[in-house]
């Protein structure tokens, strides 16, 4: 009976869209590119490349097909699976928690973009011409970060309008919305990077994202590429689980995880070619941090040609990508409330919603108070780790250093090790390898089995400073 109500997409399409919604987004066109500069470009991203690939697609794998088996939510789905009252739910708990901390300050990042949009729209990145000019473009940033009324506007239309779209519902909702978003998403970076490939700097910034500097590369660089490759494709959380669960029975699970990492790849590569020959061919360096898009680019597109356009091109992209992976963390959160506890869909969305945009009004104020005092912060520091600077800096770092990589962990080995026992049990190894392989399917079980597990060890031993 409820399985009969449940909403599914309306289209493959669809599905992959929306997932692809999921993982493109600030991680891709913000994120991704400084890290490559700072860990020595080419020798980075070749190894972020085999982390996708190796540990990346089968976690993606595994975390889909764990959804589409059950039908439900996270925690419903780890209680379903297995015996009632199981530890597994745990993983699926700590993912609803890992998208109500990462969507509290990923909404303050996206209104960001959106005060971008508005003050490309009003002029204010174009024509600059004597160095007072550019500087005042760049001054922008610093201006708005110690604003909090304006963090907070920002901050709470975003969240209206993530709550607005989910809310509507799967089909109308998120798939309609990433069905528009996706494909404009798309089409402008494509002409952000022709763009870039007619500028001077085009040149050095390919030398800079895909020369090998390996001298640069530390054995954290490498974690890095690790933990970043959970980040970037929405994994150890549920997202994929959850929207998973909406899929149709013969949809099929593999073919689509690679086209959504394939997807993700491509964006974070193209944000790179567009990103740095614009800030070099303006004469700035590849700073880190929001300093690249919220500071470079407007400068850049203050001193070109068509700035104006181009700007509100950049910061709308910007936006989407954000909006598509914020209503994937709150479907996360709020379907918790839909499965387990029978809420009807705008009260869950509502009410987290509501509860994450609370959780986020400290981030918001991040730039401008010391809320919690810097004992607070200084004491996430000291457990967690991190640079601490902020409340929000350290919320980033508990949630994609820890949360994400333990959840990932939690959902390599339940698909490897309980799905594959349940599933043999039943005999069912023409549903178990989807018609792949039996060699291809046995490496995506040893890899869940095995390599991940180990790798997201290391990463956090890492962190915690033992390797
Ligand atoms: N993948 C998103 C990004 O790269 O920005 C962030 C994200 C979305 C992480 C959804 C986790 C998630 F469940």
């Amino acid at each position: 009976m409820a399985e009969a109500k449940r909403s599914q997409w309306g289209s493959k399409v669809g599905f992959v869209l929306a997932a692809a919604g999921s993982a493109v987004g600030l991680g891709n066109l913000w994120k991704f590119p400084y890290i490559t500069g700072e860990n020595g470009g080419g020798a980075f991203v070749l190894i972020y490349l085999f982390c996708i690939l190796l540990v990346g697609v089968p976690i993606m794998v595994g975390e889909v097909y764990v959804g589409k088996l059950a039908q439900k939510a996270p925690v419903g789905a780890f209680g379903d699976l297995t015996p009632l009252g199981s530890p597994w739910k745990l993983v699926g708990a700590l993912g609803v928690l890992a998208g109500f901390v990462i969507l509290s300050y990923y909404s303050v990042v996206a209104g960001w973009a959106m005060h971008y949009v508005y003050l490309a729209a009003t002029g204010a990145f174009s024509g600059a011409e004597t160095a007072e000019e550019i500087a005042a473009v760049g001054a922008h940033f610093g201006a708005l970060y110690a604003n909090p009324g304006a963090n907070i506007f920002w901050h709470t239309l975003f969240m209206a309008i993530t709550v607005g779209i989910v809310t509507v519902g799967i089909q109308k909702g998120v798939e309609l919305a990433s069905r528009i978003m996706m494909p404009a998403l798309f089409v402008m970076l494509i002409a952000l990077v022709i763009y870039a490939t007619t500028l001077d700097g085009f040149d050095r910034a390919v030398g800079f994202v895909f020369g090998f500097h390996t001298d640069q590369l530390t054995g954290g660089g490498v974690l890095e590429a690790l933990g970043h490759s959970f980040f970037t494709l929405s994994l150890g959380m549920g997202a994929m689980l959850t929207y998973g669960s909406y899929m149709k029975k013969e949809d099929g699970v593999v073919a689509t995880s690679f086209i959504i990492s394939g997807l993700d790849t491509a964006v974070a590569l193209m944000a790179c070619l567009a990103l740095f020959p614009i800030t070099f061919s303006y004469g700035m360096e590849a700073a880190a941090g929001p300093g690249l898009v919220f500071v470079n680019m407007p400068t850049a597109f203050a001193q070109m040609p068509g700035g104006t356009l181009w700007a509100i091109l950049f910061f709308v992209l910007l936006t989407f990508a954000a909006l598509t992976s914020a209503i994937s963390l709150l479907e996360v959160v709020a379907s918790y409330f839909i499965d387990e506890l029978k809420w009807p869909r705008w009260r869950a969305v509502a009410l987290t919603g509501g509860a994450i945009f609370l959780f986020g009004i400290p981030s918001a104020l991040s730039g401008g108070t010391e809320l919690f005092g810097s004992g607070f912060q200084s004491k996430i520091q000291s457990v967690f780790g991190g640079d601490g600077k902020n409340w929000f800096d350290s919320l980033d770092y508990l949630a994609s250093n820890w949360m994400l990589p333990l959840g990932g962990l939690g959902i390599a080995l339940f698909a490897s090790w309980r799905i594959e026992e349940v599933k043999r049990r039943e005999a069912l190894l023409g549903e178990r390898t989807e018609g792949a392989p039996l060699a291809a399917y046995l490496a995506w079980l040893w890899i869940l089995r095995v390599v991940a597990p180990v790798a997201i060890v290391l990463v956090m031993l890492h962190a915690l400073g033992v390797l």
